[in-house]
């Protein structure tokens, strides 16, 4: 019998929730083979089975981003499926508490940067020479607002994010001529599991999100979608996405109680 040909393989990390788990969904939609990576199995294991209805292949791997050994580990034993990535979708990532500098936790920050930083580094690094080698790919990465405008409270998280719209901007420089394209998505609210993650409760993060209207995940995903899905000669490099009702980091427009 012979084999269906191989579609493009797009690797989304942190597809186990929020933007992640929905940018897999469209591109599994829009007939992408898929590499779903996070720490959580049960979801990926879910995820993937809910996929295999689009007729795309689905692998996962879940692995913990900050773990050196075993990222390494996955690569060496994946390289194959790595070498044939098209599309890499750099999205694991997190916040951790919102305490000012001189009271935080370093070991919060060191799981932001490892996560939001270092693994996406050694994400883009381990895919690259497949890419290069075919004159082919896109790489995007999920940076935020907060790598442009800082605020109270968000000093590490902003300088992860800004590292990633640095990454992303050295990155277009060091690939220039080989036909791969690079894409900083930056989002404004997103109602996600994020301010779950980052607050440590269900209900400190419905008050983040009260009385307005955030952005849901697909909103990102489809922009991630139309960013891949542009001609091969243009690229979008940044693209800045907040809810109507949010006009800027700071300033977040709330419905008075009674339905205004
Ligand atoms: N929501 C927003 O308002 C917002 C705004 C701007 C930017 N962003 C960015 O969007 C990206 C996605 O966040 P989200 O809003 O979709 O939040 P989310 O629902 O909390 O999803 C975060 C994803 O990252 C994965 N992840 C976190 N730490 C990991 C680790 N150590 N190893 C492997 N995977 C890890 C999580 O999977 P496991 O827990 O299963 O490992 C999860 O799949 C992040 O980079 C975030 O900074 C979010």
């Amino acid at each position: 019998m012979v084999k269906a040909p191989l579609k493009p393989l797009a690797l989304v990390t942190g597809a186990s929730s929020g933007i992640g788990a929905a940018t897999a969904r469209q591109l599994a939609k829009a007939g992408y083979d898929l590499f779903l990576v996070a720490r959580r199995e049960e979801r990926l294991k879910a995820l993937s089975e809910e996929l295999q209805s689009h007729s795309v292949r689905v692998q996962w791997a879940a692995l913990d981003l900050r773990d050196r050994m075993a990222l390494e580990q996955f690569f060496s034993s994946k390289a194959e499926a790595l070498s044939r990535v098209e599309v890499l979708v750099n999205n694991a990532g997190l916040a951790r508490g919102v305490e000012k500098v001189q009271e935080a936790e370093p070991r919060d920050w060191d799981e932001m940067l490892e996560t939001n930083v270092r693994a996406l580094l050694a994400f883009t690094r381990r895919v690259l020479p497949g890419m290069t080698a075919r004159g082919s790919g896109h790489i995007v990465n999920v940076g935020s607002v907060a790598g442009r405008w800082v605020y109270p409270g968000g000093a590490v998280y902003a300088a992860t994010k800004a590292a990633v719209k640095s990454i992303s901007e050295g990155l277009r420089m060091d690939l220039i001529g080989t036909g791969i394209r690079v894409t900083n998505v930056e989002p404004g609210m997103v109602e996600t599991e994020f301010s779950e993650v980052r607050l440590g409760s269900k209900s400190a993060s419905d008050r983040v999100y009260a009385r307005m209207q955030p952005l849901k995940a697909e909103d990102i995903a489809d922009t991630i979608l139309w960013s891949l899905q542009r001609p091969a000669h243009v690229n979008i490099q940044e693209i800045v996405i907040f809810p109507t009702d949010q006009a800027a980091v700071g300033q977040v427009h709330r419905r008075s109680s009674e339905g205004e």
